[in-house]
């Protein structure tokens, strides 16, 4: 392909993907979207592939069959319930990419920049590798916070901040050594910042609380953006350079959105000022339990048929249980009776953005019946019955009613206000924070103890 084929492969590649952008911000569209995504990457690897840059075909196949492999086998296997990990680990790949191809360029001996040109390059592969490197360590750790291997609790370490920006103005001061320097010193700098950018995102994320991991996520999906931008300025690469930061600012956009979910101010996130949450301790919701009552899925199936409106309320246990089919033919059957059924989504319900949508649509819950918290939250108060599945510090009253809880200030799904409502869990356990939930304790609250799919599928034996 001559280099004029490539970028016109390359610009209605670009396109595809801001299309496919546009259609994953809608669950209508969403599938659609998705389409769009693999038409723009299959005519972006195809074009580099047979693009003038590749002069060795055999090193190419060997590695793409590998990978590929690798891809393949690890999606097939990968249940819905680890997809936050799968995230987090494919954001790592894209910092290590970084890191790697930061290297390559820059002990590339066919690379002969000089004067202003050259400092641009050395300036973009520094920088490349430096958001590399620490997407690569702060996706390890944030993979494993997700799956449970490291503890949820921040690490907090004295003088936090100040190691942070210590971290930051000895790389700026490495910037400037790299930029005078040769090769040989060049590469001693690069190492020495790379390890720096490694510690500083291994601390970054440790130093992040359970409630506020949704917010890293997405950061580090941004991060991930800028480090394949920064790739692609180091590779002249026109299309990189676009979807690099296509991902980077989608990725700010919903760490923004996450921040406002979470209570958190958008700049002291960026600035790593996590963590500040207020000093209280996991079981302040203690003073104020009282006696739980549990209910048998009996009982729940006649207040469901009893009741004018239900709202159902998924979390992550609804992930772990697969229980998203159960619940909607409950869906389904309720309707029918003639019950008012609707799904009220918290933002950072579950372990990735979206992801009770995902399991709904997925169970074929129709988009309508499923609402975001804004839109249901003051309808509450007027509903029958509210039946949780597997959720917990999205319906934590303390986050507005204990200022020294962990969560307090986050906004969440006010269920204690319906007239009735219904816990599904397995047992007293706290959430991701780890705070404990008043709310199993209030008047109007009944626990129905067990595996979500089986309480779910109890309750339709009983309907
Ligand atoms: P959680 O607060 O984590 O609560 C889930 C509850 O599900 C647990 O209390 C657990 O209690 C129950 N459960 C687990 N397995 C179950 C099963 N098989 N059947 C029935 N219940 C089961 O979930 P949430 O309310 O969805 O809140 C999400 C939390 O994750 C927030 O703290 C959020 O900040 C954090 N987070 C979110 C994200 C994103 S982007 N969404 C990313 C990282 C972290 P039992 O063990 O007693 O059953």
């Amino acid at each position: 392909m001559n280099p004029g084929m490539v970028t016109a492969a390359y610009i209605v590649a670009a396109i595809l993907f801001i299309l496919s952008l546009a259609g994953l911000s809608n669950q209508e569209t969403a599938r659609r979207g998705n389409l769009f995504g693999i038409a723009g990457m299959a005519i972006a690897v195809l074009a580099t592939i047979f693009g003038a840059d590749v002069t060795s075909y055999t090193w190419l196949i060997i590695m793409m069959a590998i990978g590929g492999s690798i891809g393949a086998f690890l999606a097939s296997r990968v249940q819905m319930t680890e997809m936050p990990e799968l995230v987090a680990i494919l954001h790592s790949f894209v910092g290590l990419a970084a890191v790697l191809v930061g290297f390559a360029s820059y002990l590339d001996p066919d690379s002969h920049l000089e004067g202003a040109a050259g400092t641009i390059h050395n300036v973009e592969i520094y920088l490349g590798i430096l958001i590399g490197a620490l997407t690569f360590t702060g996706s390890v750790v944030a993979f494993g916070k997700l799956n449970g291997k490291i503890g949820s609790q921040p690490l907090m370490l004295p003088h936090r901040h100040l190691l942070n920006l210590g971290i930051g103005v000895v790389c700026i001061i490495l910037l400037f050594i790299f930029l005078g320097t040769g090769k040989g010193a060049g590469v001693a700098i690069l190492v020495l910042m790379t390890l720096l950018a490694f510690a500083f995102g291994i601390h970054m994320v440790m130093a992040i609380g359970g409630a506020d991991m949704p917010v890293v996520i997405s950061m580090l999906n941004s991060y991930s953006g800028w480090a394949a931008a920064a790739t692609g300025f180091m590779l002249s690469n026109d299309l990189l350079i676009v979807v690099g930061a296509l991902v980077g600012s989608s990725g700010a956009i919903l760490s923004y959105i996450m921040c406002r979910a979470m209570n958190r101010k958008f700049l002291s996130v960026i600035m790593g000022g996590f963590g500040n949450a207020p000093t209280s301790t996991a079981t302040d919701g203690d003073e104020e339990q009282g006696e739980v009552v549990s209910i048998s899925a009996e009982e729940v199936a006649q207040l469901c048929k009893d009741a004018n409106s239900v709202v159902v309320v998924p979390g992550y246990g609804m992930a772990v249980a697969h229980a998203q089919h159960p619940v909607s033919e409950l869906t389904t059957q309720l309707k029918k009776a003639g019950v008012d059924v609707k799904f009220a989504i918290h933002p950072v319900a579950g372990r990735m953005p979206g992801h009770m949508n995902v399991l709904l649509a997925e169970a074929n819950v129709p988009y309508d019946l499923v609402l975001e918290m804004d839109e249901i939250n003051d309808e509450l108060g007027e509903v029958d019955v509210v039946i949780v599945i597997g959720a917990n510090d999205i319906v934590n009253p303390s986050a507005l009613e204990n200022p020294n809880s962990p969560i307090a200030g986050m906004p969440v799904l006010e269920v204690w206000n319906a007239k009735q409502v219904i816990v599904s869990k397995r047992g007293m356990a706290t959430g991701y924070a780890g705070v404990e939930n008043p709310l199993f304790f209030r008047e109007n609250t009944r626990m129905l103890f067990g595996d979500a799919k089986d309480s779910v599928n109890a309750i339709l034996t009983s309907l």
